[in-house]
């Protein structure tokens, strides 16, 4: 078996398309949907993630700007700085890139966002929400897998998936969205003893474990829908997913690339959050 190629560019460009078209709907009753991405410091990668965020924001037509601030920012300057962003009546969504450093606490950060402007869908209410099946902003990176597969008819319900990373952006959450779409999931992680026996189950394999090319044919079941959330560079630049592709390809019937598969789907439904949100609070 080759597996089918699951193109998140593709897919993004399709509804980048559709969300162009929203996007004029609202200019016409004089809403203009403004997202704010928060980026502290100068990871190279943020850096990268945050302008890819804001070239598509500009894409569909979505204000967007980007505020850069120091590595040194304490936790009390940064929080200040989301208070006058919640207040802001022009601002609809609010993003603040992670990691964050070390001097300051995540969740503080997210717990202050307000979860009308919550993007990311990272705030506990917006997670409570989610578990329990409300209408919510969901979270990018999982919303993005539930659209690829639907976009390949790809049946959910009933089916065995199998989650490779606890991280709170992608593994928990799309288990739990994969749950509410009535799939039967398994969580593996670090501490997961006989890991290739149970990915040897998984019709849907999901790997966001952050370590370039580590899962193979081996642990992969013959037929199996395979999702790589990776994004890993490798020394001589290359970016590459967790899941060796070409190993992968020969026993799946449908595989996501990197790059070009979840990483602009990502993006893409952070649009769709913002136009959400633009939405609500304009109401
Ligand atoms: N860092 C890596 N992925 C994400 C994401 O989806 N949102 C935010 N805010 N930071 C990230």
């Amino acid at each position: 078996m080759v597996a089918e190629v699951i193109n998140g560019k593709e897919l993004s460009a399709e509804m980048k398309k559709q969300m162009r078209y929203e996007v004029e709907n609202l200019l016409t009753q004089q809403i203009i949907p403004h997202l704010t991405v928060v980026l502290v410091g100068n990871n190279p990668a943020s850096m990268s993630y945050v302008n890819g965020k804001k070239r598509a924001s500009e894409e569909v037509g979505i204000q967007s700007e980007i505020i850069e601030l120091p590595d040194s920012i304490s936790e009390n300057e940064l929080l200040k700085i989301i208070h006058q962003l919640n207040q802001n009546k022009a601002v609809h969504g609010i993003l603040v890139q992670l990691p964050l450093p070390k001097q300051i606490n995540v969740q503080h950060i997210i717990e202050s966002i307000d979860p009308k402007k919550d993007v990311d869908g990272f705030h506990p209410i917006n997670i409570g929400r989610m578990m329990t099946g409300q209408d919510t902003f969901l979270p990018c990176t999982p919303y993005g897998i539930i659209k690829m597969l639907q976009s390949k008819n790809i049946t959910i319900e009933g089916k065995h998936v199998v989650i490779l990373g606890r991280s709170n952006i992608v593994g928990k959450p799309v288990g739990q969205l994969l749950l509410n779409e009535n799939a039967t999931v398994t969580y593996c992680h670090s501490k997961t003893k006989n890991l290739q026996e149970i990915t040897k189950q998984a019709d849907i394999l999901v790997v966001a474990i952050g370590r370039p090319n580590v899962i193979n044919k081996e642990y992969i079941k013959n037929g199996a829908v395979v999702i790589d959330v990776g994004i890993n560079r490798l020394e001589n630049g290359i970016l590459t997913g967790d899941v060796d592709f070409d190993s992968a390809k020969e026993v799946a019937s449908y595989i996501t690339p990197v790059p070009r598969g979840v990483g602009p789907m990502t993006i893409t439904m952070l649009l769709h959050n913002t136009i959400k949100a633009a939405k609500e609070i304009e109401k």
